[in-house]
């Protein structure tokens, strides 16, 4: 990774805006491989260097992507309109480099969700062009058969497109509830509810299990969250038809 001024390395280890980390530098909190640094400007080499914080060292990140467990009852928006946001299940430092969530699932919605700062990786992702797969569990109120993995292996026909083809799979029953999974590699609005309602079945929750290589980690609750490695957020960009890691950050 190419040199960069030390103002926006740190800001990239979270430490906060242009402003407060001048102000940490210029009070000596900040040290760049044991040494005071003399100004915001310095140059430092993002992959060479350990800086710290009070003598903490500090974690460089330079692309933030994060997988959340979405809960029902929440909007896949940055801003309210309406109701409460997923970006308020994330932290300060989260909200600060303004990540966005990578598509939307609908409010009632639960499971897989990507947030990330990386624009690139990110919009290659939605891009209908990548089609990265994406897998739902359904519940739905009336069995599914034979006619309707059919359907949709053909690409159902909706009022206004035809889906893309895509898998259908009958689940068992549970509790006297009927369920189906479908993988598609597309992500329309609305578009799995609609799928059903023209095979004339309704869904009655939802819930994303995978989005391209990434599911839920066993014992994730709806609204935690955790980072993305690297190496995830690489497979992912890979997956879009991306290079592993963007070129400027
Ligand atoms: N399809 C839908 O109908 N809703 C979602 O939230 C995601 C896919």
């Amino acid at each position: 990774m190419r040199p960069m001024r030390l103002d926006r390395y740190l800001g990239l280890c979270d430490l906060g805006t242009r402003k407060e980390i001048k102000a940490l530098i210029k009070a000596g909190r900040i040290r760049v491989d044991g040494a005071l640094p003399r100004g915001p400007e310095d140059k430092v080499e993002p992959d060479a260097v350990q800086a710290t914080l009070d003598g903490e060292p500090l974690l460089f990140r330079p692309v933030a992507a994060v997988l959340l467990y979405k809960p029902a009852g929440y909007l896949s928006a940055t801003e309210d309109r309406g109701g409460p946001t997923v970006m308020e299940l994330l932290d300060d430092a989260l909200r600060k480099r303004a990540v966005f969530p990578v598509g939307r699932l609908d409010k009632d919605t639960t499971g897989v969700l990507i947030l990330t700062d990386d624009g690139e990786g990110g919009h290659a992702l939605l891009s209908p062009k990548s089609h990265v797969e994406k897998a739902y569990v359904a519940q739905i109120n009336r069995r599914i058969g034979k006619e309707h993995m059919d359907a949709f292996a053909r690409g159902v026909e909706l009022s206004d497109f035809t889906a893309m083809p895509a898998l259908l799979e009958p689940l068992p029953d549970r509790d006297g509830a009927h369920y189906a999974r479908v993988t598609l590699h597309e992500g329309k609005f609305h578009q799995v509810k609609r799928m059903f309602a023209a095979q004339g079945r309704k869904v009655l929750a939802l819930h994303r299990e995978r989005f391209g290589s990434l599911t839920l980690d066993p014992g994730m609750k709806p609204g935690d969250w955790r980072y993305l490695t690297r190496e995830e957020w690489s497979a992912l960009r890979v997956e879009a038809g991306l290079p592993p890691w963007p070129e400027e950050v």
